[in-house]
Formats: structure tokens, C-alpha cells, sequence
């Protein structure tokens, strides 16, 4: 078992719509409850439409919610984006940042996604802040060095160590059915432990991509591995509480 509190975080990413989203969140929810006490940490990262909707039904409930994404300013004249703030007012703990799906699909810069971590903790939430490198990185043998490049540009000076979490995301394994095995997940969390200095012992390091209830077994029986992040299995209620339960 690991030394550090397992966190399980589903990411929802833009799945579900209201019914269908509060059907999903309070499904999970009733297994979490009838598995009182946890022993880690479950966390729901809706799409932005449905934070409210769902932290609203969930209170009480043994479950933290999360935001997908924010911009690194507390206001102002920014069309369409939500601030850090404003997510803990939607009842956010957590702020998912520099997800694969926003540094390449979006064009987002390490740089930025810094700034936005630091926005985050500001307002007070634990920030998960992916890493993960590419087919063609990993085909180059460039996994360390790019996600050591990650790692240094993506955390603000002074971060706030309490309220990291790391989330190693091999770009080639999200929403593909390829994994790498645990054995190579534990290498590279080990090196991003080393990366992270002193700190790297109390920071939890979760493995995503691609984690079904099949693999999740394999990956979070290793002691390196504080937890997983879920994308398209987390929208099936059984089967994402059939991966959290692995750390019961
Ligand atoms: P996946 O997504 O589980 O669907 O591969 C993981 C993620 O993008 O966080």
C-alpha cells in the first residue's frame, strides 16, 4: 500500500448532461457512501456545466469535486473562461491543470499552465497538473526529458506543496486502450519523485490512461502509484467505482 492517501479523480471531461450527469454522480456517490469510511480520497471532475448541479447534490457525501481547467486571472474582461475562484464558488476543491487535451489541443505553453496553477492554489484548490509525453517522445526515448522540462516549467515558484498533485499521463495512452506497463509507470513516477526534490516523497503521483477496471488492479497494487485518473471509465458509475474500490 502506498504511504501517501490514494486519490481516484474522474474526469468527466465534456460528458453528460444534467440528468444524465446527476444520475452518474449520485450512482457513484451511494457506493461511496456504503463503503464508509474511505480509505482515500474520490474526487468528480464534471464538465463546467454540471459543478454546481452536481457539488450541490453530493453534500455531505465522502466526495471532493473539480474543475477541468481555469484561467490564471480572478476576473476581468476574458469571454467564456471561469477563474479559480469561481470554481471554489461552484463548491470545487480540486482544479485538474495542463491536461493533455488543453496543452495540445489547445496550444497551452508550460508557462501558462504555471500561472494558472498558481491562480489555483491562490484560491485555495489542490491543483493535479498533468505530465506525459507523446508517441513520437517516447519512440525518441525522450520521455524523461520532456516530462523533467514538464515538470520544471508547469510549477509556479513557491507552489504550494499541500495542495500538489501530480497526474502522469502518457499522451499515446488517453483514450487509446494502450497502457504502459505498471513496471514502466513506477520508473517514471520514481524519476518525477527525484525531479520534485525534497518534496517528492510527500507529493502524490497518479497514473492515467486508459484505466479500466481490467488494468486498474495491476496499476494500483504498486506502492509507487498514489492513484489513477479516469477519463472515459469514470462515466460508467460500476465501473469507475469498480477501479476506486481497488483501493478500499
Ligand atoms: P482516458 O482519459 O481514461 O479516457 O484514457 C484519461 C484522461 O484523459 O485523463
Amino acid at each position: 500500500m502506498s504511504k501517501r492517501r490514494r486519490l481516484i479523480v474522474a474526469n468527466w471531461k465534456m460528458y453528460g448532461r444534467l440528468t444524465s450527469g446527476l444520475v452518474l454522480a449520485r450512482d457513484i456517490a451511494e457506493m461511496a457512501q456504503n463503503a464508509r469510511p474511505l480509505n482515500f480520497d474520490l474526487v468528480l471532475c464534471p464538465p463546467a456545466s454540471l459543478t454546481w448541479a452536481v457539488s450541490d447534490a453530493l453534500q455531505g457525501m465522502p466526495i471532493g469535486i473539480g474543475g477541468q481547467d481555469c484561467h490564471t486571472a480572478t476576473h476581468g474582461a476574458y469571454t467564456g473562461d471561469l477563474s479559480a475562484a469561481m470554481f471554489v464558488d461552484l463548491g470545487c476543491r480540486y482544479m485538474i491543470l495542463g491536461h493533455s487535451e488543453r496543452r495540445h489541443g489547445h496550444g497551452e505553453s508550460s508557462e501558462l499552465i504555471a500561472k494558472k496553477v498558481e491562480a489555483a492554489q491562490l484560491a485555495g484548490l489542490t491543483t493535479i497538473v498533468c505530465v506525459g509525453e507523446t508517441a513520437a517522445d517516447l519512440e525518441a526515448g525522450a520521455t524523461e526529458e520532456i516530462i523533467q522540462k514538464q515538470i520544471r516549467e508547469s510549477l509556479p515558484p513557491g507552489v504550494k506543496t499541500a495542495n500538489l498533485v501530480i497526474a502522469y499521463e502518457p499522451v499515446w495512452a488517453i483514450g487509446t486502450g494502450q497502457t504502459p506497463t505498471p513496471e514502466d509507470v513506477v520508473g517514471v513516477h520514481k524519476k518525477i519523485r527525484k525531479m520534485l526534490g525534497e518534496i517528492g516523497e510527500t507529493i502524490r503521483i497518479l497514473y492515467g490512461g486508459s484505466v479500466t477496471p481490467s488494468n486498474a488492479e495491476s496499476l494500483l497494487s504498486q506502492n509507487e502509484i498514489d492513484g489513477v485518473l479516469v477519463g472515459s471509465a469514470s462515466l460508467n458509475a460500476d465501473g469507475f467505482w469498480a477501479i476506486a474500490e481497488k483501493c478500499q
